[in-house]
Formats: C-alpha cells, sequence, structure tokens
C-alpha cells in the first residue's frame, strides 16, 4: 500500500524498553515511502541511539530545544506545520501524563503542543501502570479531544508479568497510520450533512415536547466522516456529546423549525446528507411568553413541523445522496420502505425499538439498511461500527456519482427540449438550409454537457425553442429571427408541469449557411451569435431551474450565462445594456443583480415551498405562495425599471388566477392589489380572482 507515500511523520521516542522498536517503525514508515522526523526525549536516548534513529530515517534526530551541532533552535511550531501526522510509540505513563496535564518540559511535548495534524500514541508500560486510573484517564483525556490511541496488546512484559501494556508491533502501528490515512482518502474533498439528537419544542419558557434521543448515533457518524476526510456539517439538537474531530462543524439547535432552517442552507452546498436526528413531528400551535400555570385540565394544541428529509428529499440534485433513518415500533420494514420512497432517499436505516439495545440512549444499534435492491440485516454492535458500515455503503453511492460525473460530453445531458422553426414568411425559399439549421441546433441543446450534473432521463429540464424566421438572404445566410424560449418544472406530487420561463426575443439575427455546426465550449465565449444565443438559453434556462429546488443553487451556471452576456456585446442585437430592459442582457443582469435578490429567492419560495406544498395541503401551499409574492413586491420596489417581475406575472397569471380561485377574501383582495400594480395592464385578469 503505498497510501503513506510523501507524508510528513513525526516520530516521537519515550524513555521505554520498548523503545528499540522505534527503530523498526522507523524503517517501515521509510520503506513504505514516508518522511520521517524523530523527536526522541532524554530518558529516550538512553533505550536507542539517536545514530540508529538518524541513520534510519536519513534525517538528523531532535532532541534538544537547540541544536547541539551550530546552537539554531529547533522549532516545534515549524513541526507541527510539517507534519501529516504525530506517533509516538513507545509513548510512556509519564509522557501520557506530561500531554494530558499540560508539562511541556521537553521538546517531545511542546512538539506536541504545536501539533496541527492527527496524533497517535501507541503506549507501552508496565500492567499495573497501564491498569492505574490515572493513566486510563488520562488516555480519556487524549481520546477525547481526538487523538488516537493504539492500545497495548496483551502478553509478557519487561517486569515479566503478564497482561496488557506491551506496546503493539510495528507492522500494527504503521498499519494503524496505513488505515487512516486510506479512510481519510475515501471522502476527501465531500461535503457531508448530518442531523443528531432530538429536538426541544417549547411549550412555555420552562417546558418542552422532546424525546430520549442522545445524539450518539448522529455523532458517531459524524466522526466517521471526519475521519474519512469529509468536511463534515452537523446540525445537532441538544445534547450531551462533545465532538472531537476538526473536520466537524457543528451547529446546534433546539427546534425542527431551526433544524429544518440549517439543514435547508447548508443542504445545496452537500454531497450527501445523513438524516439521524430523531426531529419532533409536531409542535405547539402556540409558545406561552410566561410559565403556564397549574389550572385544572390543560388541552394543548400542535402543529406539524416540517418534515426536514422530505423537504431535502424534494431539492436533491441528481449529484446527491440522502440516507435517512427509521425508527419504528411495528410493521417496520414496511413502513420504512415507505419513508425511503417518499423522502427520496437512497438508503434507510430502519432501528426498531422492539430490539434489546436498539434504539434510543444505548452505545449499539441493531440495523436493517434498505434500499430499493433490497435488505441487510446487521448484527447487534455499536454504535461506531453501526456508523461504519452505514458510510461504508454511502461512500460506495459517492464513488457511483464520481464515476457518473466524468465528462460526457457526447451524451444527452440537461435538456428535454422540441425545436420548431417556422419560416412562413419567407415564402418561396429553398427549405434545405432550414433542415440543416434545426438539426444543428437540435444537436447542440440535445446533446451538450452544459454542467458537471449529470441528469437521469426523466429529470430533463422540459424546454421549448420557437424560432421564427422574419427575413433570409440565400447569398450571405444571413437570418433575421425572433426566438421564443420557454422552460418548466415538475410539481411534486401531481402530475402538474409549471412555467419557470417564457421570453419572446425579437433580436434573433445571425448567419447561418448550410451544413454549418454549431459548437459551444464550456467557458469560452461563441464567435458567432446564433450559438451565444443558444447557449445562453439553454444555461439560463437550467440555472432558473436549479434556482427553483435550492435558495440561489443555479449561481454557478448563471455566472456562465451572464459572462456570455457580458462577452458578446459586438455580436449583434440584444446583448446591449441600452437597447431595451427586456433584453437578453438586462434579464441576466438584473436577475443576478443583488438588489433583486429577494426576487430569485422568490423562485424558491413560490415554487419548492409553494407549489410542491399544495398537491398535499392546498390551504398551506397558497399560504406560502401569497407569502412569497411579498418577496415579489420587494423585488418590484427595488427596482420597479426592471422587467423580471412583470414577466414573473405573465408567465404566472393563468396558475395565479387558479390557485387563488379558493382562499379566504381577504388574501385574495391583498394578491389583487399587489399584481395590479406590478403589473396593470394585466388588471382585468387580476381583478377575476375575486369574482370567481
Ligand atoms: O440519538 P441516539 O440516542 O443515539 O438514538 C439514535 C436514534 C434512535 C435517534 C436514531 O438511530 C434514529 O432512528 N433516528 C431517526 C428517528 C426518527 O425520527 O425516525 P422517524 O422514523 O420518525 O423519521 C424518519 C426519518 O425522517 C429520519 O431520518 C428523521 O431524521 C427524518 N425526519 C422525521 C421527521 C421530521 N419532521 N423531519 C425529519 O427529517
Amino acid at each position: 500500500m503505498d497510501i503513506l507515500k510523501g507524508k510528513h511523520i513525526v516520530l516521537g521516542v519515550t524513555g521505554s524498553i520498548a523503545a528499540y522498536k522505534s527503530a523498526m517503525i522507523a524503517r517501515l514508515l521509510i520503506k513504505s515511502g514516508a518522511e520521517v522526523q524523530v523527536v526522541i526525549t532524554p530518558a529516550g536516548k538512553e533505550f536507542i541511539t539517536p545514530l540508529t534513529l538518524s541513520t534510519l530515517t536519513r534525517n538528523p534526530v531532535i532532541s534538544e530545544f537547540f541544536s547541539n551541532r551550530d546552537g539554531s533552535w529547533n522549532s516545534h511550531v515549524d513541526l507541527g506545520l510539517w507534519a501529516d501526522a504525530m506517533l509516538i510509540a513507545p509513548c510512556t505513563a509519564s509522557t501520557l501524563g506530561k500531554m494530558a496535564s499540560g508539562v511541556a518540559d521537553n521538546m517531545l511535548i511542546t512538539t506536541y503542543y504545536s501539533m496541527k495534524a492527527p496524533v497517535f500514541i501507541a503506549p507501552a508500560m508496565d500492567l499495573d501502570m497501564y491498569q492505574h486510573p490515572v493513566t486510563q484517564r488520562n488516555m480519556e483525556t487524549l481520546r477525547s479531544i481526538g487523538n488516537i490511541i493504539i492500545e497495548p496488546a496483551s502478553g509478557e512484559l519487561a517486569s515479566q508479568l503478564i497482561g496488557k501494556g506491551r506496546m503493539q508491533e510495528p507492522e500494527v502501528i504503521v498499519s494503524a497510520l496505513e488505515e487512516y490515512f486510506s479512510r481519510q482518502a475515501q471522502f476527501s474533498k465531500k461535503k457531508v450533512l448530518i442531523t443528531a439528537g432530538p429536538t426541544y419544542e417549547a411549550i412555555d419558557p420552562v417546558r418542552f415536547i422532546g424525546n430520549y434521543s442522545t445524539g450518539k448515533m448522529g455523532f458517531a457518524l459524524a466522526e466517521e466522516c471526519a475521519l474519512r476526510g469529509a468536511d463534515v456539517t452537523l446540525i445537532a439538537g441538544p445534547v450531551n456529546l462533545q465532538t472531537r474531530h476538526p473536520g466537524i462543524n457543528r451547529i446546534d439547535v433546539k427546534s425542527a423549525q431551526q433544524m429544518y432552517d440549517a439543514a435547508m442552507e447548508h443542504f445545496p452546498h452537500s454531497d450527501a446528507a445523513i438524516l439521524c436526528a430523531a426531529v419532533a413531528d409536531f409542535t405547539p400551535a402556540v409558545t406561552s411568553d410566561t410559565k403556564i400555570k397549574r389550572k385544572g385540565e390543560m388541552t394543548l394544541t400542535l402543529k406539524p413541523n416540517p418534515d426536514i428529509a422530505a423537504s431535502l428529499g424534494a431539492i436533491k440534485r441528481p449529484d446527491q445522496r440522502m440516507v435517512g433513518f427509521a425508527l419504528e415500533t411495528d410493521n417496520e420494514q414496511n413502513n420504512a420502505q415507505d419513508k425511503l420512497e417518499r423522502k427520496n432517499l437512497d438508503f434507510i436505516v430502519l432501528n426498531s425499538l422492539r430490539d434489546e439495545g436498539a434504539g434510543f440512549g444505548y452505545d449499539t444499534n441493531k440495523v436493517t439498511l434498505i434500499d430499493r435492491n433490497g435488505s441487510e440485516e446487521l448484527p447487534l454492535q455499536s454504535k461506531k461500527d453501526v456508523a461504519k458500515a452505514i458510510i461504508t455503503k454511502l461512500s460506495g453511492l459517492l464513488f457511483c456519482i464520481a464515476f457518473m460525473f466524468m465528462p460526457l460530453k457526447t451524451q444527452a445531458q440537461e435538456l428535454n427540449p422540441t425545436l420548431s422553426i417556422n419560416t412562413s414568411k419567407i415564402q418561396g425559399t429553398d427549405k434545405d438550409v432550414f433542415t440543416s439549421l434545426e438539426s444543428a441546433v437540435k444537436e447542440l441543446l440535445m446533446n451538450q454537457a452544459w454542467t458537471d450534473y449529470h441528469f437521469t432521463e426523466k429529470e430533463r429540464i422540459q424546454c421549448n425553442f420557437n424560432l421564427i424566421v422574419n427575413k433570409y438572404d440565400a447569398q450571405s445566410g444571413k437570418m433575421e429571427c425572433e426566438l421564443t424560449v420557454q422552460s418548466s418544472r415538475p410539481v411534486y406530487g401531481s402530475g402538474y408541469n409549471t412555467t419557470v420561463f417564457n421570453f419572446r426575443d425579437v433580436a434573433v439575427d445571425f448567419t447561418y449557411t448550410e451544413q454549418d455546426r454549431i459548437e459551444y465550449t464550456s467557458g469560452i465565449t461563441p464567435d458567432n451569435n446564433l450559438t451565444a444565443i443558444l447557449a445562453y438559453y439553454s444555461l439560463l434556462i437550467i440555472g432558473l431551474d436549479f434556482d427553483t429546488m435550492s435558495p440561489n443553487g443555479g449561481t454557478d451556471i448563471l455566472r456562465q450565462a451572464e459572462n456570455i452576456a457580458a462577452s458578446s456585446q459586438s455580436l449583434g442585437g440584444g446583448w446591449r445594456s441600452f437597447d431595451s430592459k427586456a433584453n437578453r442582457y438586462t434579464i441576466i443582469n438584473d436577475y443576478m443583480n443583488g438588489t433583486l435578490s429577494s426576487f430569485r429567492q422568490l423562485q424558491y419560495d413560490y415554487h419548492r415551498k409553494g407549489l410542491d406544498d399544495m398537491s398535499s395541503n392546498a390551504d398551506r401551499g397558497r399560504a406560502t405562495i401569497t407569502e412569497s409574492l411579498n418577496l415579489l413586491s420587494e423585488a418590484y420596489q427595488a427596482k420597479s425599471t426592471s422587467a423580471l417581475p412583470t414577466l414573473f406575472t405573465e408567465i404566472k397569471k393563468d396558475e395565479l388566477i387558479n390557485i387563488y380561485s379558493s382562499g379566504i377574501s381577504s388574501e385574495r383582495s391583498k394578491v389583487v392589489e399587489l399584481l395590479s400594480r406590478i403589473n396593470p395592464s394585466l388588471s382585468n385578469d387580476w381583478s377575476t380572482i375575486m369574482t370567481q
């Protein structure tokens, strides 16, 4: 295994009879390709000579704060930054104690305190010393701050006693490092979001609705992901646990709503989410500001909390993976399978309260991993080992994605377009050129990989491109056209598609001659207008679609459209800021301009939070849409000259009239007032909302 190749290892050696084995450790590390710097304590030098270690490592051994050779300072700070790992083997009880209690009286301990890399400790001592509560407490202290203890073996000790305390063999120690680094490589550069623990739903300032979750399972998952090199965001309910690994960014929350908000914020930037929290499904409809007094019977009205897993599942991108948990008391398999589907999970971890030692609070768990291909029942084991099994399964899925996401430039990707070219205005022209144009445009729209995300067949975005040719010069191939571009997205839980973009571009001029190919290279501004326009609208459609799925989720893609608009100024009409307030240039500029940030947020709030919710609860969905229209009003106020709010009302006219065909009249009149202000030309349509 060459996982240690090129790694910088600080090997700490202390005064134990096992110090002779450090020569073997140094040799194995060097053989694996690592660079080794030995730091030895004064007592260590009594057991092994620095000459042996420096010869093996081809590096002078450091022992003192100043070099004996030239009096220069041996910088423990620099060593702390240089190292990829520090291994202290053997580590005596005395060094363990100094490390745990801050006695930095030799070079090895100061190096330990400056260490930025993981620290491995291989204790070596006599049986009684090892068992002593002080040693055990010191080891626990070091473990609790993230140091990795390589447990000593049992066997005959230097004292001739038999028991635990003998330092592990060099091969075992080096393989512990290898295992660490190979696990770390697995999830390197991956971002994982984890929810853990219970949520507390406040009844009044002193009481809450909660549950028995301790967070142990979720924290074990976070630790395991971090050990494998992931950047972990751990959203934790109220628990009594510490996080050890520096790769874990912990966000503490109390209520389900707070957990939901944090999860929605971080999910778009995550590669995977593991929903392990025991989230309260209901919360008090009203929270009292003061302690509720005991006065006879009391009824508590509860309202449903957001379902975090289902909400993330609904905005999950094709490149993301999600793992959920199911805690069941009966009909376990069926309930878990139902949750797998309903919450759009990749697999679900079922634990049953019927299994002894499983579920809340225990250090153990007994789970079954269920996906769409079947299930795997695991034995009762520590939550740490359960976490390992879950993360191993997840890593397989993430690896598949990495494989799928290799650029597949010739494969149909994000768009599912229909294309029509209308030539009725240019009678009598040879039509072959348009047949050729149609297939060239289709080829680009359907086969271009616009992003790095791989869309499955059914995830592609429905869109229409309709080109009307107004003028055509057969000699030069110059065409003057209009292009209508329209895109839609499915509404969750219904067969209905909602229009996201619908725009008529009247300044589409370009030159095309038969058999020309239209080719677009990502990041390079096209030098002909037809490619620029098609690339611009394709990226715009994809970016808008991503925005509807997560707040500002389309930023990276929309920036590419913005760049095309900015660098295509000389290509023809429609690209210049002064041409019109509703041309390509101003559309993308207004959209990406921070002034209209509420309009971007509207895309998500209206579609995901509002429309998608309507199929399960029409009243709640409509109320959310009404709230989201405030963002439209804000955008209008922020820049009343922008065409975007008006365009939105045009696109959504029929849908809005339909949505408000029911609902309370005060809500309707508020909406009519708002829509009439933003788009007075449709006042008659808006007034029908009141008369339906
Ligand atoms: O914390 P410990 O003491 O170690 O205990 C671990 C555990 C038992 C809490 C854990 O293993 C577990 O089973 N967690 C999920 C418990 C749960 O809420 O299950 P559920 O079947 O009600 O929910 C199904 C899934 O939806 C879960 O992934 C849950 O996180 C998620 N959910 C549920 C409700 C909600 N409003 N939002 C959610 O995200």
